[in-house]
């Protein structure tokens, strides 16, 4: 699958089979992640990846729009420095990394919120988070147990599309 097909196929998936993930796999969604482009190149991240299952029903429990992480196999929660002024930026590159990475490795994703909900200083909690850090966003990770909706709801590309001003 090459990128393209990778950002056509992904869909948020938000049931997931048994299944587990290898570390392996889950090494290679956070190589994906760690490669994004950061401001300034400071690379501001640290990744936390969570299989333990009573971790991820808790988090399944205070994560109120990510109640399906209970059926995740894994979630990877990524995290910046919060100091830095492009943090929000630095961590959603690496997370759409990490999507379209699993996307082309057949699991199924969602990007779930993280930054300015009201669940992010439990979740940093709940993680052991050092101070320094802030909750940017969680993905679930799974085989998926649902198949993409075949109308995606977008915008057309005329709607959007502006070629040299508005
Ligand atoms: C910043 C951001 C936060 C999101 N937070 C959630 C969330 O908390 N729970 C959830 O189920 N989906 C979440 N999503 C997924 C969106 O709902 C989804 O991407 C959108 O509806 C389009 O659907 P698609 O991903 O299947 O194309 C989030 C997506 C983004 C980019």
């Amino acid at each position: 699958m090459d990128v393209m097909e990778s950002i056509v196929n992904r869909f948020s998936c938000r049931s997931y089979k048994a299944d587990p993930i290898s570390s392996e796999m889950l090494m290679k969604l956070v190589d994906a992640g760690r490669l994004a482009p950061t401001s300034r190149g400071l690379q501001p991240w640290e990744f936390v990846v969570i299989t333990n299952v009573s971790t991820l029903r808790e988090l399944a429990k205070q994560v109120d729009s990510g109640r399906f992480i209970s059926s995740a196999a894994a979630c990877i929660a990524v995290f910046c420095r919060s100091d830095t002024d492009c943090a929000v930026e630095d961590g959603s590159a690496a997370t759409e990394n990490i999507l379209l990475a699993a996307t082309e490795m057949g699991l199924g994703s969602c990007w779930i919120a993280g930054d300015k909900k009201p669940y992010q200083p439990v979740v940093e909690q709940l993680l052991k988070t050092p101070p320094h850090l802030k909750l940017i966003s969680l993905i679930s990770l799974g085989v998926p147990a649902e198949v993409r909706p075949a109308d995606r709801k977008r915008k057309s590309l005329e709607e959007v599309l502006h070629w040299q001003c508005f």
